[in-house]
C-alpha cells in the first residue's frame, strides 16, 4: 500500500494552515466592518446580518452548484456521474445545507428582535415560510430520497429504470426547491410591499 511521504503530509498540513489562517482574516475584517457600520441600526444587527448572508451565500450557492452538475450529467446521460452527484448532495444536504439554513434562520430572528421591522410585514413572512417549506422538503423528501437512490444504484445499478426514475425525480425536487429559495433571495433583498 503507498504511504504518503515526509513532502506530502507537510504539504497537506501547510495547506490547512493556510485555509485556517484564510478564515481567521474574513472573520477578523468582518467584525472590523460590522463594528465600523453606521448604514444599519446596529452593531449586533450587522454581525447578525453578516453572518446570515455569509451562509445563504455557503447554503444556496452550493445547493445551485449541484443542482447545475446534477442535470449536466443527467443531460449527458451519465447515471453514473448522477448517482454519485446524489451521494454528494445527500452529504452536503445533511452536513453543510442543513446546519447553514439553520443559522440563516437563526439570524434572521436575531436581527428581528433587534429592530423594528415588524412581524407582520410581508417580506419576512414570506422568508419564513420559504424557509419553512425548504426545511420540510429537505428533511422529509430529498434526504430520503437521496438515500433510495443509493439503495436502488447499489441493488440495481444506476442505470436500472427504477435508479432513473429516482434520479429525475430528486433532480426535479431539487429544482423548485432552488427556485423557491432564489425568490426568498429577491424577496430579501428587494423587501416588496413594504
Ligand atoms: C431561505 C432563507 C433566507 C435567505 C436565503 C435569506 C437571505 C437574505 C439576504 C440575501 C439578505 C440581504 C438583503 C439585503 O441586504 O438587501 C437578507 C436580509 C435579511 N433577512 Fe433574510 N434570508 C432568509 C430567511 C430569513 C428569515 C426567516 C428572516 C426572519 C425571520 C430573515 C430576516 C432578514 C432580515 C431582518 C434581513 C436584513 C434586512 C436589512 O437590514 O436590509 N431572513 N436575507
Amino acid at each position: 500500500m503507498d504511504t504518503p511521504s515526509d513532502g506530502t503530509v507537510a504539504a497537506e498540513r501547510g495547506s490547512g494552515t493556510l485555509t485556517y489562517a484564510l478564515l481567521a482574516a474574513v472573520v477578523v475584517v468582518s467584525a472590523i466592518f460590522a463594528f465600523s457600520t453606521n448604514a444599519l441600526p446596529g452593531h449586533w444587527y450587522a454581525v447578525f446580518k453578516t453572518v446570515h448572508v455569509l451562509f445563504a451565500v455557503a447554503w444556496i450557492g452550493g445547493g445551485l452548484l449541484i443542482t447545475i452538475l446534477g442535470l449536466r450529467a443527467q443531460r449527458e446521460t451519465d447515471p453514473g456521474a448522477v448517482v454519485t452527484i446524489a451521494r454528494q448532495a445527500a452529504f452536503a444536504g445533511e452536513k453543510i445545507f442543513a446546519p447553514a439554513g439553520l443559522v440563516v434562520f437563526l439570524m434572521g430572528i436575531a436581527m428581528m428582535i433587534n429592530t423594528n421591522w415588524g412581524w407582520g410585514t410581508f417580506w419576512v413572512d414570506a422568508g419564513l415560510v420559504g424557509y419553512a417549506a425548504t426545511f420540510i422538503t429537505g428533511l422529509a423528501v430529498l434526504s430520503p430520497l437521496a438515500k433510495k437512490i443509493e439503495a436502488s444504484a447499489k441493488q440495481n445499478g444506476p442505470e436500472h429504470p427504477a435508479t432513473i426514475a429516482l434520479i429525475d425525480r430528486i433532480l426535479l425536487i431539487a429544482r423548485v426547491d432552488m427556485a423557491l429559495l432564489l425568490l426568498v433571495i429577491v424577496d430579501m433583498v428587494t423587501k416588496p410591499f413594504s
